[in-house]
C-alpha cells in the first residue's frame, strides 16, 4: 500500500479514449476452431465475443486511437505530455519500447516514453506510478495506456486459454488535482512465488526463442486456470478493501467498481464477497472478453462517455494479473460528465486514422 503523504499535491483522471478493432471473434466461431460450446464458454466465462486485431494492426496502432481520444476528451495535444506509460504484455517489440513507438507515432516530443510489465493488474500500477510522479511534481501530464495484442500470443488450438482472450486499447491522462479530490488510494501488491500460474515460457532471456520453443508453443501464454481463479476472488477483495480503507471511503459510498473482465465469474465472487449490488458493477466481458491490461480503461471510457460519473462520485478500479499481481485503486471522480452521453457503439465501430 503507498498512501500518498499530507503535504503532497493531488492527482487524478482528466481524459479518457478506447479503441477496439473491428473484427469480431464469437463463440461460433470458436466452435469451428476448437472443442468448446457457445454454452459451455458463456456459462464458464461469460463471453459472447472478443476482437481480433488485423495483422498489420499491432498494439501501438491500437494505442495511438484511443490516445487520440482521450487527449481531445481532456482538450490537450500531445505536445502536452510529459510522461508516457504503457502497461502491456504484448509490445510491438522489446525495443524500443510500444510507449517510445506509440510516442513517434502520436508526436510527443516532450514526453518520457516506457513500458511498465504488470500484466491484468498493469493500469492500477500505472495509475499509482502517474500519481506519485505528479504528486512529487516530476510531471505535470502523464499518459497512461493499457494496450494488448493478446491474440499475437494465444494458442488457438488450445481451448482452456483461445476463448477468454481479445484485443483492445483504453487511455488514461493524468493530471494534478486539489487536494482530497482524484485519486484517494492506489493498492499494489505481488506474489513472484505464484508466477507459474500464468506464464509465457519462451521468448525472453532465460529461454530466447527458437523453432522447438514456437514448435511447442511455448511462445503462447500457458495457464493454471483453477489456481488462478482462487487467487483473483482472494486478492481482488483484500485489495479493494485495503484501497477503501486507505481512501477513508465506505463500501456502499461507491458509485461504481470497474473491475479487470478476466471472467464473469470472478467478479461475481467478489462482487458476492464484498456485498456490492451488481448495478454498481461494470461488466463488458461478454463484448470484448478479457484484454488484459486494456480491460479496465475500456470500461473506463465506456461509462464516462456514457454520462455514468459525475464529480464528487467514487469509483473503485480492482485487478489481478500474472506475476501474480493485483491492486486496487479508489478516486473522487472529477470529470464533468458530457453533456449527451456518447453511445458504446458508436464509439466501438468509429474509426480515425
Ligand atoms: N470448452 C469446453 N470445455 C473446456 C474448455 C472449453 N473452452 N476449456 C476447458 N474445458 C474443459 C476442461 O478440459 C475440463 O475438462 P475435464 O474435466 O475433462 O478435464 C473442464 O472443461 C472443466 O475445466 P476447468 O478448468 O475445471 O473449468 P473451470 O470451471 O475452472 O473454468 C476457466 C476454466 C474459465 C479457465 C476458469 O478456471 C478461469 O476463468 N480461471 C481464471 C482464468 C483467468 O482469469 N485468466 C486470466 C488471468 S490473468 C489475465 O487476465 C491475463
Amino acid at each position: 500500500m503507498s498512501p500518498q503523504p499530507e503535504g503532497i499535491r493531488g492527482a487524478t483522471i482528466s481524459g479518457t479514449g478506447m479503441y477496439v478493432p473491428e473484427r469480431v471473434l464469437t463463440n461460433a466461431d470458436l466452435e469451428k476452431m476448437v472443442d468448446t460450446t457457445d454454452s459451455w464458454i458463456v456459462e464458464r466465462t461469460g463471453i459472447r465475443e472478443r476482437r481480433i486485431a488485423r495483422d498489420d494492426e499491432p498494439s501501438s496502432e491500437m494505442a495511438v486511437i484511443a490516445v487520440r481520444r482521450a487527449l481531445e476528451s481532456a482538450k490537450l495535444e500531445p505536445k502536452d505530455i510529459d510522461q508516457i506509460i504503457v502497461v502491456t504484455t504484448t509490445p510491438d517489440r522489446f525495443l524500443p519500447s510500444c510507449a517510445c513507438t506509440i510516442q513517434k507515432k502520436i508526436g510527443a516530443s516532450n514526453a518520457a516514453a516506457y513500458d511498465v510489465f504488470a500484466a491484468c493488474t498493469g493500469f492500477i500500477y500505472g495509475l499509482g506510478l502517474a500519481r506519485s510522479l505528479i504528486g512529487s511534481r516530476v510531471a505535470e501530464t502523464i499518459l497512461v495506456i493499457g494496450v494488448e495484442k493478446l491474440s499475437s500470443i494465444v494458442d488457438y488450438t488450445d481451448r482452456n486459454t483461445c476463448v477468454l482472450f481479445g484485443d483492445g486499447a483504453g487511455a488514461a491522462i493524468v493530471q494534478p488535482a486539489q487536494p482530497g479530490q482524484g485519486i484517494l488510494a492506489v493498492s499494489m501488491r505481488s506474489d513472484g512465488e505464484l508466477g507459474e500460474v500464468l506464464e509465457i515460457p519462451a521468448g525472453g532471456s532465460a529461454r530466447p526463442m527458437d523453432e522447438a520453443a514456437v514448435r511447442a508453443k511455448d511462445n503462447t501464454i500457458h495457464m493454471r486456470g483453477k489456481e488462478l481463479f482462487k487467487i483473483a476472488v482472494r486478492t481482488m477483495e483484500e485489495s479493494l478493501r485495503e484501497a477503501l480503507n486507505e481512501a477513508g471511503v465506505g463500501m456502499d459510498e461507491l458509485k461504481l467498481v470497474i473491475p479487470h473482465q478476466a471472467n464473469q465469474r470472478i467478479i461475481d465472487a467478489m462482487r458476492d464477497r464484498l456485498g456490492v449490488p451488481a448495478d454498481k458493477v461494470i461488466t463488458n466481458i461478454d463484448r470484448y472478453g478479457n484484454t488484459s491490461s486494456a480491460s479496465i480503461p475500456i470500461s473506463l471510457d465506456e461509462v464516462v462517455r456514457e454520462g455514468r460519473l459525475k464529480p464528487g462520485d467514487h469509483v473503485a478500479f480492482v485487478a489481478f494479473g500474472g506475476g501474480v499481481t493485483w491492486g486496487a485503486s479508489v478516486m473522487r471522480w472529477t470529470m464533468p460528465a458530457p453533456l449527451v452521453p456518447v453511445e458504446p457503439a458508436t464509439l466501438v465501430s468509429a474509426r480515425r486514422s
